[in-house]
């Protein structure tokens, strides 16, 4: 008994046990047949069986050939039913299973049926016959067989916790098997993946990171990030930002994708381009647990980049600037020419315009010693004797009407002087205006005869539109290309007295000296300058004026003769009031040794 009980508890292999429990219960009962049935699923299914056969126990635990027509499924029933034991000490008398088909055909005698149970859990059953003799299961060997099925199911019971826990294991060896190799996937990935990986749990801690972000935020190795956040490695106010970036990202789901950053790195003192990308980092169940993070370095890029738009810059002003030139150059040829020209004009007139006045002047006092006389010989007349000679006289200066000759003759003269002054004038504007081969040569320059001769040449455009008021202060010579500032003054008179509409205008100009700077200002209350223009008027080609009227370069071309004579042009306007622009001059540009003389 000890013997069998020690053997239950031993045995492991599933079979093995089985097959011991039979033979056990057999050899301690004299049963002569035996059936362990184990309940599977809730149906019961013959697991073992055993047969004494010429005195000796044959056990088959393979469920071949055995059916539930060799057992009395009534008392099979009842057990498991009831999982309580059924013992019968003659079937052959009357029992409640007495109209079972097997007991009635197979004449069976001693019958126990004893439930096999296992920490509360009904595991199945063991049915024991004896088929020649009445009353073998008595109490005290049905006790005894408890026992063995009681060690039996507990066996049992460990068997298959134990085959549980071996497929467990077994599973979790697959799963953790499965898991070192997305680490170790992860792992390569991550310290392969040339950029800046990280992951941050949801209080914006650093749970993860490669090789790279470590040495980019200047740490040895990720591990040194774990479970830190980026204040300390960034900029306070920048690490703030991040941290609220990324608990929105978090809280909302959205990712960010893409973002160009200049970043500063505390701890190497880095200054780098990085290209951000961060992502919610959810669990299995969707929930966002923390974020994950990628960091392109795009330093190079950014670098190229900004080298080719300040290039780019470059080119365009170049460009502008040879377009300047260009424009330049033909304006100043074209004014070079004509300049030329008037020069070699106003030669030309010069000489006759010179006699033809001092001759006029002479004629003038000849005229009036003429008139003088004349009026003597009038007086002389009542004294002359012949009336046909006082008749003929008279007739005589009734034909050429001597009284109006007298009163004509001085209006004419003054008239005619008047006209010749001005040729004069113009004559001399011209050539002080273009000097030739004295056009490209600094010198010390009056500005006042410079602004008057402009004018003088001007004067068809101004006289019929404006009134010009002059309000000259006393100003030094300046050092200046004398006719470049000209044809400064020149456009901006013209461009004063194109602004007056139909209304006669006024054009003033105003000089003034400051230190070691001279201003000239020419205020027009012509239509103004409308605000999105002012920053264009400028530019070369920038024109409101119809097709074939305005070129759009007489500003441009003014700015850059300002500029080479480190001067300003200012311009202040409002619409519809009118424009003054000021044009500063340095008295002194350091190219002449002496010359300064005060106006
Ligand atoms: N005094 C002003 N009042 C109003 N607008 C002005 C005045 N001066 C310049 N502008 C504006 O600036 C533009 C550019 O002037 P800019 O002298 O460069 O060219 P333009 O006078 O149009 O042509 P160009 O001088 O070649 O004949 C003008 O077309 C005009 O719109
Ligand atoms: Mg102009």
């Amino acid at each position: 008994m000890f013997h069998a009980l020690h053997a239950l508890t031993a045995t492991r292999a599933p079979d093995e046990l089985f097959d011991t429990l039979i033979r056990a219960v057999m050899e301690n009962s004299e049963a002569s047949t035996a059936f362990l049935l184990l309940a599977e699923g809730g149906t019961l299914e013959i697991i073992a069986q055993g047969k004494v056969k010429n005195q000796r126990v044959n056990v088959r635990t393979n469920r071949q050939g055995t059916s539930f027509s060799e057992l009395p499924e009534s008392i099979v029933a009842n057990v498991q039913r009831e999982r309580v034991q059924v013992v019968l000490a003659d079937a052959a008398e009357v029992s409640p299973f007495s109209n079972d088909p097997y007991l009635m055909k197979q004449h069976v005698r001693s019958v126990a049926c004893l439930p096999m149970i296992g920490r509360g859990d009904f595991l199945g059953l063991v049915y024991l016959e004896n088929d020649l003799q009445p009353g073998v299961f008595t109490q005290e060997r049905v006790t005894l067989l408890n026992l063995l099925v009681a060690q039996a199911a507990i066996s049992l019971e460990n068997t298959r916790y134990c085959e549980r826990l071996t497929k467990e294991n077994e599973r979790m060896n697959a799963v953790h098997g499965e898991l070192v190799f997305q680490r170790n996937l992860l792992r390569t990935l991550a310290e392969t993946f040339p950029h800046r990986i990280y992951a941050k749990d949801t209080e914006t801690r650093f749970i993860f990171g490669n090789m790279a972000v470590a040495q980019g935020m200047g740490v040895s190795s990720p591990d040194d990030l774990l479970g830190k956040t980026d204040f300390g490695f960034y900029p306070e106010a920048c690490a703030a930002r991040y941290h609220r970036e990324e608990r929105a990202i978090m809280q909302s789901g959205q990712p960010l994708m893409h973002r160009e950053e200049e970043v500063n790195y505390l701890l190497t003192n880095d200054v780098a381009w990085m290209l951000t990308t961060k992502v919610p980092l959810r669990d299995d169940d969707g929930k966002v647990v923390g974020i994950v993070g990628v960091n392109y370095d795009i330093t190079e890029r950014k670098r190229t980049e900004m080298e080719l738009v300040s290039r780019n810059a470059q080119l365009l002003e170049l460009n502008a600037k040879l377009s300047r030139a260009q424009a330049q150059l033909v304006q100043s040829e074209k004014l070079a020419s004509i300049g030329q020209l008037a020069a070699g004009v106003a030669h030309e007139i010069n000489n006759p315009v010179g006699f033809i006045f001092s001759n006029f002047t002479t004629l003038d006092g000849y005229l009036e010693n003429l008139l003088t006389m004349l009026t003597a010989y009038e007086e002389a007349e009542h004294f002359i004797e012949s009336q046909a000679m006082k008749d003929r006289l008279r007739a005589l200066g009734e034909t050429v009407d001597l009284p109006f000759l007298k009163e004509d003759i001085p209006v004419l003269m003054t008239e005619t002087k008047d006209g010749i002054a001005r040729v004069r004038k113009i004559v001399q504007a011209l050539t002080e205006f273009s000097r030739v081969g004295g056009n490209v040569e600094w010198r010390f320059a009056n500005l006042h005869q410079g602004i008057d001769a402009t004018l003088n040449i001007i004067n068809s455009e101004i006289k019929y539109k404006a009134d010009v008021i002059k309000e000259y202060g006393q100003i030094p010579e300046i050092e200046c290309l004398p006719s470049e500032i000209n044809q400064v003054i020149m456009n901006l008179l013209v461009n004063a007295a194109h602004s007056i509409g139909e209304d006669r205008g006024k054009i003033t100009i105003r000089t003034s000296v400051m230190r070691e700077t001279v201003s000239i200002e020419i205020s027009d209350n012509g239509c103004g300058i409308e605000k999105e223009s002012l920053s264009r008027i400028f530019d070369p080609f920038y024109t409101t004026k119809p097709v074939g009227k305005g070129t759009g370069l007489g500003l441009s071309l003014s700015y850059g003769i300002v500029q080479k004579h480190r001067g300003t042009l200012e311009v202040e306007s409002e619409v519809k009031q009118g424009t003054t622009f000021r044009l500063t001059l340095p008295v002194k540009q350091g190219r002449l040794q002496t010359g300064i003389a005060d106006a």
